[in-house]
């Protein structure tokens, strides 16, 4: 049964394309001292690749997890203004975003190249959060499970059971990014529990059991309790409401409220 494994709740700050170093390790600094009170719970930030240094720096020893917001398919080579896998390991981070919706649409991401980039982050011990989510006019045309399958599909192919239980899989409608329209409560768990059984069909069900699926897409303080209250939502990747420790510290805290 795919529920009878408890699945520790994980809830990264994407910090996308905000902070300086200065303001990286304050955010974090504040975060550090709110660790201890909240629980069993994996947070982690993702800050830009130019403070990833100085915040994995201030977390040695801390159980807070460091993850990048993308990273190339090779291991080093001569790509101007990428960053390897490795390099990535070597500065510290445990995890990478891979596929977010703002790659995809600006900077020409596809289903074959988050493939390819969270097959190099496993060979390389990251974990990848792989993001997948339907644009607001598939929703409208009733595309949202056509268009969240083929993204997983892609983004799992090559990779073994072993590897993909440990993947983060973040269900983001890219309606819902940034513009304070949250999916719902049972929109979200709709299509997490889709994602899940697909995961079970293309592995197994301890592998759909253990994945943990985080919803993004305007979480805030006041909608984190509901939505993390879902069977199958574990967690979130949250925008805008991670770049402010009050509103970050207040979906962390959502057991709180809910
Ligand atoms: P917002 O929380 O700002 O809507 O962004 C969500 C997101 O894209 C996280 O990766």
């Amino acid at each position: 049964m795919a529920d009878e494994i408890k699945r520790k709740p994980i809830i990264i700050g994407n910090w996308k394309m905000y902070k300086t170093v200065g303001e990286a390790l304050e955010l974090v600094g504040a975060l550090q001292k709110a660790l201890p009170r909240l629980g069993d719970i994996d947070v982690g930030v993702a800050p830009p690749f130019t403070a990833l240094g100085a915040v994995a720096r201030q977390l040695e020893g801390s159980a807070l997890l460091l993850a990048a917001q993308n990273c190339h398919f090779e291991a080093a080579g001569a790509f101007t203004g990428e960053i390897a896998p490795p390099m990535l390991k070597d500065v510290g981070c445990s995890h990478v975003i891979l596929g977010h919706s703002e790659r995809r649409q600006f900077f020409g991401d596809t289903d074959e190249l988050v493939n390819k980039k969270a097959r190099a982050a496993f060979a390389h011990g990251l974990v990848p959060v792989i993001c997948v989510g339907e644009l607001l006019a598939e929703r409208e045309a009733g595309q949202t499970f056509l268009v969240v399958e083929r993204q997983l599909r892609a983004a799992f192919a090559g990779i073994d059971a072993t590897a993909a239980r440990r993947a983060v899989l973040a269900y983001e409608p890219v309606w819902a990014i940034g513009t304070g329209r949250t999916a719902t409560d049972a929109q979200a768990q709709e299509v997490h529990a889709f994602l899940r059984q697909l995961v079970g069909e293309l592995y197994d069900g301890s592998t759909a059991a253990a994945l943990r699926i985080q919803y993004g897409g305007s979480v805030k303080a006041e909608n984190a309790a509901g939505l993390m209250a879902q069977p199958d939502v574990d967690g979130a990747l949250v925008g805008g409401a991670s770049l402010k420790p009050e509103a970050f510290l207040g979906i962390l805290e959502y057991r709180r409220t809910s």
